[in-house]
């Protein structure tokens, strides 16, 4: 006699996430790419190897450790909602299980700070970098990378959960793991297909980690993480590689994101795809990274998210890399009128967080190109607003008079 069967669906049950205003209208950066000094992460120890592919040493970067209160008087001077920043582990988390209590007073600083100011501060707990320590035992490849993260973030939630407005657990980890173990370009600089595809399932069970610690802590803030998007286009040949390819960049990321509060989009160009592979650049205005100038991929972007959760999005990364001001100017009215197109059309959009407040260490390229609304000298660290940060303010507040 077979008896009977019961098959429980486990639904998820979206969470009831509350944004602090309607829309936030903000901009971003990144604790290494603008504090300085580092020197515990993976990435100063990459810098440094013998044939390393970066540009140059990031050094003091935008000296913004100690200039943080500059930089959120420069935020708040342009009228914006939020601040997006992040949290360098390597500082928190010195050593294994050795929390720096200072470190934490340092964010303490810069998350009330937001608030003094009428920031939300939204608040990314990864972004590109991992404490030596952490990288000496595997990094993404160690078995205890998983609970390493979710200690972290653990921490972060205890320590930060009442001042947080959003936050991302880790950034854009289909690019740590494209550019760190396809390209060999980010650390630990490895070029090994199968390597990548465990690094990104990894980063997903980290990121689900990372939620779980986030939301049994203090608090009640939206958490998701952010995703690297592009419009990816096929020329001759490439429809294959083109699903091949995005399938590992985007879809088996957005196929979890119901599970989260929201998904951050970053997005900045279109890539073409070629029976080879990814093709750089193509013809046409090109950006100072070698990107096709294409602003419109905001409104293509988060229309193809929408295709795969309902969940609210944010746009928390989008710009320009160019010395050209008036480039930039250019990008984003044609990013901002996508981005709204889109939004008339019903897709769920809460924020736009312009990439980036400063001119500032742009990675494996360097201080070449430059993504800031406001310039950074690079012996005096004085900084300099561009006219696109007075444009980017009215534009602002014209969207808000129509909202
Ligand atoms: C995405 C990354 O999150 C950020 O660190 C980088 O500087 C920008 N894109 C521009 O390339």
């Amino acid at each position: 006699m077979v008896g009977a069967v019961t098959i429980r669906f486990v639904v998820v049950a979206p969470r009831d996430v509350r944004f602090e205003r309607d829309f936030l209208w903000g901009t971003a950066t990144s604790a290494y790419q603008i504090e300085g000094g580092a020197s515990n992460t993976d990435w100063w120890r990459f810098e440094r190897q013998a044939g390393s592919p970066v540009a140059e040493t990031c050094g003091d970067a935008c000296d913004s450790w100690r200039r943080y209160e500059e930089d959120l008087d420069i935020v708040a001077s342009l009228g914006l909602d939020a601040y997006r920043f992040s949290l360098e582990w390597s500082r928190i988390e010195p050593r294994r299980g050795v929390v720096d209590h200072e470190a934490l007073a340092h964010y303490r600083r810069v998350l009330e700070g937001c608030r003094a100011r009428g920031l939300a501060p939204v608040v990314t707990l990864h972004h590109f970098t991992l404490p030596q320590w952490v990288a000496d035992e595997g990094g993404f490849e160690s078995p205890t990378i998983v609970a390493r993260m979710a200690e972290y973030a653990k921490v972060v939630g205890a320590a930060f959960g009442d001042l947080i407005a959003v936050a991302c657990t880790i950034n854009e980890p289909n690019i740590v793991a494209a550019m760190g173990y396809l390209a060999a370009m980010f650390p630990p600089g490895v070029s090994d297909q199968g390597r990548y595809v465990a690094v990104n399932e990894t980063l997903r069970a980290c990121h689900r980690a990372m939620v779980r610690a986030l939301r049994a802590g203090p608090g009640d803030y939206p958490i998701g993480l952010t995703l690297s998007m592009a419009q990816y286009e096929a020329v001759a040949g490439g429809d294959g590689p083109l699903e091949d390819f995005r399938r590992e960049m985007e879809d088996e990321y957005l196929r979890g994101v119901d599970e989260d509060d929201f998904l951050g989009v970053q997005c900045y160009t279109k890539h073409l795809v070629g029976p080879d592979g990814l093709i750089w650049g193509g013809d046409g205005e090109c950006t100072d990274m070698g990107y096709l100038f294409w602003p419109q991929v905001v409104g293509y972007t988060v229309r193809r998210a929408a295709q795969w959760t309902s969940r609210p999005l944010l746009v928390t990364e989008n710009g320009i890399g160019t010395e050209d001001d008036a480039q930039r100017v250019r990008y984003l009215a044609a990013a901002l009128r996508s981005l709204e197109d889109a939004r008339r059309d019903g897709v769920d959009v809460r924020g736009y967080f312009q990439w980036s407040l400063l001119d500032n260490f742009e990675w494996v390229l360097g201080y070449g190109p430059r993504f800031g609304l406001v310039a950074v000298d690079r012996s005096t660290f004085a900084r300099t607003a561009k006219p696109s940060a007075a444009w980017y303010a009215e534009a602002v507040r014209k969207a808000r008079r129509r909202a």
